[in-house]
């Protein structure tokens, strides 16, 4: 069967966690490999809903093994809390493994993001508070803790000792903020090493035998493309590589054992925090969106901004992830639209400047308006479709639009949160 690495072609949010939770259920490996706690995944099965964080999707299922991999950044408490809920649902996580590799979210990690948000006034990145940018920072300042730290007294100590006096003077003297001592720093260590003692493992040695036996093995991104530190919005873009490159690096094997990469796009385009947005919709149609997808954060809350589809972002999507086919999810939510707008392309409003590919300075963004083609709505109910053919002509229609105007096939189209609400148009793990 192949591997699949599924990933967010948008600004996140795109229905990842639906998608992977299918997939799922034919792998035998589920490894999460960047980002941390910031994510917030929703699987909604036979009604029940429910939200991860940092634990793979796949977690659902009993048989799966479950990887938190080296990629990644891990916040124990939140870790934990995710574990002890997953455990009051009879659910369970006893196949549930973590990186040695992985970095730790330390408290003054949370304390820096807010407060360094707060500082930068109404030029804030809008990051969801989770300390995730100040983690990923010290990891590559080399000044980060691993979980494998955690479970190595002298190794634990030399890196307090070297680096703790370090961090103070930053949290002192730039954010003003309270200092920790060795003891405060010590007592966290410990208490979350040994309640995550039974899930760290060596997962290069479980990639080594699934990849030797042949096991299936999905890769689960999480934020999107457009949030990708190198690729995204820079500077509006969160601290690691979603992107399906960032699957190899975050979970330590290569390329060669990812066999197809499906990328992941509602069917239309929504961002949560600042950031340019091209196809904002200002007008009433966007909260209509907003409230008929309930455009809420599944981590912070906040609303989600929305917009109309954005080819340049999924085609530029399509380059940076190599996407061998996209799932558009959300369909259903443009199910009592009159007019459905699809962005093709961009332009310059101060020199008529046309642009078709995505343009990288994001200072030119704001001269740039939506250049827009438009479909007719369907006014029918689509949440019951299980094949294509049972969709209204005029989705139909939109579904084959969007293929044809991103260059890539559509493999999947989702038209509700249920596992059964899904339609697959071609045989991804084949
Ligand atoms: P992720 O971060 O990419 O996994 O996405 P989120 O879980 O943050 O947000 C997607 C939201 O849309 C969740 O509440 C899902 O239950 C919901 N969802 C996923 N697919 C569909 C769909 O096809 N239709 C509708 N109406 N909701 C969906
Ligand atoms: P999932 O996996 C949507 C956004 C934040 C902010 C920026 C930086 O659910 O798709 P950070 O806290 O990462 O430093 O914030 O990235 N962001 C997300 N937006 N979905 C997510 O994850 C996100 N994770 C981070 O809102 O704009
Ligand atoms: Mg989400």
């Amino acid at each position: 069967m192949a591997n699949l690495a599924i990933v967010g072609a948008q600004w996140g949010d795109e229905g990842k966690a639906k998608i992977t939770d299918i997939f799922a259920k034919s792998s035998d490996i589920i490894i999460r490999y960047q980002g941390g706690c910031n994510a917030g995944h929703t699987v909604v099965v036979d009604g029940i809903t429910h939200k991860f964080h940092l634990i793979p999707s796949g977690i659902l299922y009993k048989d799966k093994i479950c990887i938190i991999g080296p990629g990644t950044v891990i916040n124990p408490p939140v870790l934990t809390k995710e574990i002890e809920e997953l455990k009051e649902k009879n659910i369970d996580t006893s196949n549930l493994c973590i990186s040695p590799l992985a970095h730790i979210t330390m408290p003054y990690h949370l304390d820096i993001d807010g407060s360094s948000e707060k500082d930068l006034g109404n030029k804030k990145i809008g990051t969801t508070k989770r300390g995730i940018g100040p983690t990923y920072t010290d990891k590559y300042n080399r000044i980060g803790f691993r979980i494998e730290d955690l479970y190595d007294n002298e190794a634990l100590n030399d890196k307090i000792d070297t680096i703790l006096p370090r961090k103070n003077i930053v949290l002192k003297k730039v954010y003003g903020l309270k200092e920790y001592s060795k003891e405060e720093i010590l007592e966290f260590c410990q208490k979350y090493a040994e309640i995550l003692k039974p899930y760290v493992k060596d997962t290069y040695e479980i990639m080594r035998n699934a990849i030797k036996n042949n096991k299936t093995i999905l890769f689960e991104g999480a934020q999107g493309a457009m949030l990708d530190i190198d690729h995204g919005t820079y500077p509006y873009v969160t601290s690691s590589n979603p992107i399906a490159g960032g699957a190899c690096a975050g979970s330590g094997v290569g390329p060669t054992n990812i066999n197809k990469v499906p990328g992941i796009s509602k069917a239309y385009l929504t961002r949560v925090g600042e950031g340019p947005f091209i196809t904002e919709i200002e007008e009433e149609n966007g909260q209509k969106i907003q409230e008929i997808g309930k455009e809420f954060g599944t981590t912070t809350g906040r609303a989600r901004r929305c917009g109309w589809f954005d080819a340049i972002i999924a085609r530029h999507s399509s380059l940076i992830n190599g996407l061998t086919s996209m799932a558009i999810t959300k369909l259903d939510v443009f199910d009592t639209f009159d007019k459905i707008k699809v962005c093709t392309a961009y332009k310059d409003k101060r020199c008529g400047k046309i642009y078709n590919n995505y343009p990288t300075n994001i200072y030119i963004h704001k001269y740039l308006e939506p250049i827009y083609e438009t479909f007719d709505g369907w006014h029918q109910d689509t949440t019951n479709a299980k094949t294509f053919e049972e969709l209204p002509v005029n989705a139909q229609k939109y579904i084959k639009a969007l293929e044809r105007i991103i260059e890539t096939p559509i493999s999947v189209v989702s038209v509700g949160p249920d596992r059964n609400q899904t339609i697959m148009m071609e045989e991804l793990q084949g």
